[in-house]
């Protein structure tokens, strides 16, 4: 299989003594290049932590997660922090539960951001089809106080997108979206794939947003069940 994110026994340990909790105890998945990946399983079972460390966001107490990114493969466990804050500008998306827009910047100052920090230039006809897809198009000069809470989910989206990441996470990302918005960011995700190409690997509690997916992860005590 061509995956874009190989994990090797995961293992997430937070606390110690009595107060240790197994987030994730030995996982191993593969993200197939080109399709969408959906998470699913209930309340604690480990889904953002995985999301976290295969984005190289957050290390596994041990274990390996290996990005390809064209004919290079980085080890995402092994890299600096600043080699791996420099691919998750570009090379990795999140979107995650919160949101992390920077506060005193507009949304497309916001969406711009990871390439102007990269150095790399901006497409603006892509970026002029993302904003007007996600029904972003009268916020730009807007700041994201000034938004709601699912504008702000929808600024995020776009700002995973533009760089044209290897591979974009997100957690729930329909989870603060009424459903005819969270239908739209459902059919953008689905159009991405079919006709981009673009990796997408998303956590969603909605059976019906994760069959919109290609494939299923289902997660249970911090392990992948069949
Ligand atoms: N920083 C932390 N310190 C201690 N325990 C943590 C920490 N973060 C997560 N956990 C624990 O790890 C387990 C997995 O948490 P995680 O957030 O990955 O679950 P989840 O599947 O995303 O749940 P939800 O659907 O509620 O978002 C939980 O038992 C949680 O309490
Ligand atoms: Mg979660």
């Amino acid at each position: 299989m061509d995956s874009v994110i190989s994990a090797r026994k995961l293992t997430k340990r937070y606390g110690s003594g009595d107060a240790t909790v197994y987030a994730l105890r030995e996982v191993s998945v593969d993200v197939a290049r080109g399709k969408w990946t959906s998470i699913m399983g209930p309340s604690g079972s480990g889904k953002t932590t995985l999301l976290h460390t295969l984005s190289g966001l957050s290390l596994p107490t041990s274990g390996a997660v290996t990005l390809s990114s064209g004919h290079k493969r980085h080890d995402l466990t092994s890299l600096s922090e600043n080699r791996r804050a420099a691919l998750r500008r570009t090379n990795i998306g999140v979107v995650f539960q919160e949101f992390n827009l920077v506060p005193v910047l507009n949304v497309q100052d916001n969406i711009r951001l990871p390439l102007r920090l990269a150095h790399r230039k901006i497409d603006k006809d892509y970026e002029q089809e993302i904003v007007t897809r996600l029904g972003l198009g009268g916020r730009l000069k807007h700041l994201p106080h000034q938004l709601s809470g699912g504008q702000r989910q929808r600024v995020a989206i776009a700002r995973a997108l533009l760089p044209r990441p290897d591979v974009i996470f997100a957690d729930e990302p329909t989870g603060n979206l009424d459903s005819e918005a969270g239908e739209q960011v459902l059919s953008m995700f689905r159009e991405l794939v079919d006709a981009y190409r673009q990796t997408l690997v998303v956590v969603t509690h909605d059976p019906a947003a994760a069959d919109r997916g290609d494939d299923v992860i289902r997660m249970r005590d911090g392990q992948v069940v069949a």
